[in-house]
């Protein structure tokens, strides 16, 4: 068992952040010492409900709890205003009152769907997390931001509500999909880029056999959400450090959105780093030998290999509307060196358009598009 305690300034509750395989047949135990009340709504997707509902029930009921199970339909469309709705309205015709607590059991969209219901019902009731996609272990549980999309964006609505626990059991993965994985991947090389050059190494010693070796699956999971844990106990609301964790993710959401989100996050978001790091040699001082090495490593892992034909107007137009930008500049995130980013503002748009272009080029797909 290996373990983070995430103590954010400033607050009394720190919470910890448990990696033990086969975690899930133990988290009655886990949650019996949080003092929770035994009212436990546990939330998850109808897919990872068929697959560990039944194990996560009698793990609870085993450690004294009373779980009860509210199940979503799988899907991002699930994040959504009116399903929060639906299920504040499920929680209050099962008798659920203020001293109830939810766990969400799932990838990233039960995550940030139940922990944004548990921030806002009855003004607020304990939660916790057990993610069961390799995104949602290394990056979305872990931090506390929740929130549901609406028509004009994704995440427009969300609180910040830290869970009491993240429980973390990697043997989720023995049945999580390649295109899930690789979306988990994606957040992993981006830990590494910008903090921790030996995650990177050991990602480069393992590339796609690292699901078959799992003290080394262990030790990258565990590694990419200690960085994030601390990142997040520098910058719980992402005044300023918490913006690294956006390195590739400013091309990646424009990628998304311009192919109509259906570029995966993960090959996204391995684009946009593809993209930053090329960025990075002529903005930042990145030498461009080290930019090519993470290149070569994000392809490596089955990442950023081919670009669908996207309209590079549309990225580009897309890049504006990113709301993490806070003034009018192009803000990116960009590379020193490995480990050490830096927030550039200013990027000159020629520029961009000059590195998409490259961008492109590497791409048959999209050859026949003008940058
Ligand atoms: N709150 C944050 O800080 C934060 C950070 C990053 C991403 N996110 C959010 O996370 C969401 C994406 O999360 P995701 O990638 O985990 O997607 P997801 O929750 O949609 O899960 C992906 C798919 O995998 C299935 N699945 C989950 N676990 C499984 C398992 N163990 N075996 C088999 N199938 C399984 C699900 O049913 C679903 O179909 C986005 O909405 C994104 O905005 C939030």
């Amino acid at each position: 068992m290996r373990e983070i305690l995430l103590a954010l300034p400033g607050r009394e509750q720190s919470y910890r952040i448990v990696l033990d395989p086969g975690l899930r047949h133990r988290l009655g135990a886990e949650l019996a010492g949080l003092q929770l009340s035994p009212r436990l709504f546990v939330v998850a997707d109808a897919r990872v409900a068929r697959l560990y509902a039944e194990d996560v029930l009698a793990a609870l009921e085993a450690g004294g709890t009373l779980p009860q199970l509210l199940t979503i339909p799988p899907g991002e469309r699930t994040k959504s205003w009116s399903m929060a709705r639906r299920l504040a309205r499920r929680l209050l015709a099962l008798g659920a009152d203020r001293t109830c607590a939810v766990a969400a059991l799932g990838g990233g969209v039960t995550g940030d769907l139940a922990g944004f219901v548990a921030s806002i019902f009855l003004r607020g009731v304990p939660f916790v997390q057990v993610p069961t996609t390799l995104l949602a272990m290394v990056d979305a549980a872990i931090g506390g931001k929740t929130g549901v999309n609406l028509p004009e964006g994704k995440n427009l609505l969300g609180t910040f509500h830290q869970p009491r626990l993240v429980a973390l059991d990697p043997e989720f993965l023995q049945t999580l999909p390649r295109r899930e994985r690789l979306n988990g991947l994606a957040e992993i090389l981006k830990a590494g880029f910008i903090r921790d050059p030996d995650l990177l190494s050991a990602l480069d010693a393992h590339r796609l056999g690292l699901f078959e070796d799992p003290e080394a699956l262990h030790y990258v999971i565990f590694r990419a959400a200690e960085i994030k844990a601390q990142v997040v106990a520098a910058d719980e609301r992402e005044a300023d450090t918490r913006r690294i964790l956006n390195f590739g993710h400013t091309l990646g959401h424009a990628l998304e959105a311009a192919s109509a989100y259906r570029l995966p996050h993960g090959q996204a978001v391995a684009w946009g780093m593809v993209f930053a790091l090329e960025l990075s040699t002529l903005l930042a001082g990145l030498r461009p030998e080290t930019a090519q090495a993470g290149r070569r490593l994000i392809r490596a892992c089955g990442l950023a290999r081919r670009l669908p034909s996207l309209d590079p107007a549309a990225i580009l137009a897309a890049l504006p509307h990113d709301k993490k930008r806070r003034d009018r500049d192009l803000v990116f995130v960009l590379l020193e060196d490995a480990g050490r980013p830096v927030i550039h503002r200013g990027a000159p748009l020629p520029l961009v358009r000059e590195v998409l272009g490259r961008l492109m080029e590497m791409n048959p797909a999209c050859q026949d598009k003008r940058v």
